[in-house]
């Protein structure tokens, strides 16, 4: 099995020329200029088009029971829906209960994937309590390859830790090597607010924003990052959606900190008002942290140029909106919270990043790809265009136009927040480990040939 992908403008995190690229098997084995196709290789003409190395989205839930519901994606759909958009892995957060056994958490997800996945994964082993039994569960699974833990400081009595747990948890991942990704809410704060909105009767979704306001964000990072400077242990900020946020990591990297960020792109082109539409539509924009006010996106953007910002996830939490966001009726704190964007954050992120000029080609493969292949461990074999590389490429169409629509779409949800919104450029061809998967916005490749990427510590 061979793949020669020719002519195309390759363009990585530090680089941009045209070349052709010979895969061999699953790997790229050579990038020059006029390579003859040997006999039985196929052949993509790229003129005119970038190759890009595959995306890798670091935050993306599928398996997920959350808020007395389940998200809607299988990994079939999710995996899929991820190809034809651009992302050839994504790190899924393994979210167990308070109650149940870590490594009964990471067998349950790894076979829900397994077999499944028409591309990559890996996972952020959730951390939802910590005790004895915990600790050695933990220690087995990053023995498995999983070299990432997720905290959750929000979603207080369900998903949240405790600061005792917090500083085991952190206390563990120095020891191991790990790098802990983390959701930074006050999760007191925001269960007093929402219990003092209730009570005056703002029920609708328009009052989650402000029973989780900026403040309350900034407060979990600066909680989040107090813990990880006493302990040495590196952290990695999920889904920032604020510059309060932002500030106050950069704060802490300033002081010292092992601090990454990670923007997405709901955070990027939504805002408040999205989530204060009229007939509960505001439902469908849902999400924490918030929707924020408009000029909170230009902090974003100049985190991503300027590096502050590490990586662009997607955070991918589908509920359908028919059925799922409805049980917040009259309860805001009880609409399922979450946007899917898994199949769409490429193509935004190009649209309205690099042809609106907020973002140069660099930044945009590095923050959409590289630098999360680095962060989590995947990198070179994952995020780079070179021989030894797994042959996972984009072969991108700048001068696409379309738009984006929930009646075209992939993902199993029944709403897009994106809908309507114009896109200028999509994949032409997306590969896998050197086989074609996604053509034009369809899957044409194998539903189980996804592989788990075992990851190993101490990389950073
Ligand atoms: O609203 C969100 N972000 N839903 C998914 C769960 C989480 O907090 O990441
Ligand atoms: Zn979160
Ligand atoms: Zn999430």
């Amino acid at each position: 099995m061979s793949l020669l992908i020719r002519n195309g403008e390759i363009v990585t995190a530090a680089q941009r020329y045209t070349a052709d690229i010979y895969c061999e098997g699953e790997t790229i084995t050579r990038i020059d200029r006029n390579i003859a196709a040997p006999a039985g290789a196929e052949v993509i003409d790229a003129t005119g088009k970038y190759v890009f190395p595959g995306f890798i989205d670091p935050h993306v839930h599928i398996y997920m029971e959350f808020m007395g519901t389940f998200a809607k994606d299988t990994h079939e759909s999710a995996s899929q829906a991820a190809l034809v958009g651009g992302t050839t892995t994504f790190i899924e957060m393994i979210c167990p209960g308070r109650t149940e056994r870590p490594l009964e958490a990471f067998e349950l997800w790894l076979g829900k994937a397994q077999g499944k996945s028409a591309c990559d994964f890996t996972f952020h082993m959730g951390v939802s309590r910590y005790d004895a039994e915990a600790e050695r569960d933990l220690r087995e699974i990053v023995k498995r390859g999983v070299s990432s833990f997720k905290v959750f400081l929000a979603y207080k009595g369900a998903l949240g830790v405790t600061d005792e747990e917090l500083f085991h948890a952190l206390r563990l991942a120095r020891e191991l090597g790990v790098i802990t990704t983390a959701h930074c809410e006050n999760a007191d704060l925001v269960q007093e607010l929402q219990r003092k909105f209730l009570a005056e009767g703002k029920t609708g979704p328009e009052y989650h924003y402000w029973s989780r306001p900026p403040r309350v964000e900034a407060e979990g990072v600066h909680h989040l990052l107090t813990f990880a400077e006493i302990l040495g242990a590196h952290v990695y900020i999920v889904h920032t959606s604020c510059g309060e946020a932002l500030r106050e990591a950069m704060r802490g990297a300033g002081r010292g900190a092992r601090v990454w960020v990670e923007a997405l792109i709901q955070h990027l082109l939504c805002d408040k008002t999205d989530a204060e539409k009229p007939d509960f539509e505001g439902a469908k924009f849902i999400m924490s942290p918030p929707l924020r006010e408009k000029h909170n996106q230009e902090a974003l953007w100049n985190g991503l140029r300027q590096g502050f910002v590490s990586t662009l996830g997607s955070d991918h939490a589908p509920f359908d909106f028919k059925t799922q966001k409805q049980m917040g009726r009259g309860d805001f704190t009880k609409i399922p919270n979450g946007i899917p964007s898994l199949e769409d954050r490429v193509n935004l992120y190009f649209t309205y990043g690099v042809k609106r000029g907020r973002i140069d080609l660099h930044q945009f493969v590095n923050t959409a790809s590289t630098q999360t292949a680095k962060i989590f461990g995947l990198f070179p074999r994952k995020g780079a265009i070179q021989p030894g590389s797994d042959a996972d490429l984009v072969v991108y169409d700048p001068a696409y136009s379309g738009i984006i629509s929930a009646a075209t779409q992939r993902m199993n949800v029944d709403y897009n927040a994106f809908e309507g919104m114009p896109i200028e450029g999509r994949p032409h061809v997306v590969t896998v480990r050197g086989k074609v998967a996604a053509r034009d916005g369809k899957f044409v490749g194998e539903a189980d040939r996804g592989q788990f990427l075992r990851r190993e510590p101490n990389h950073f």
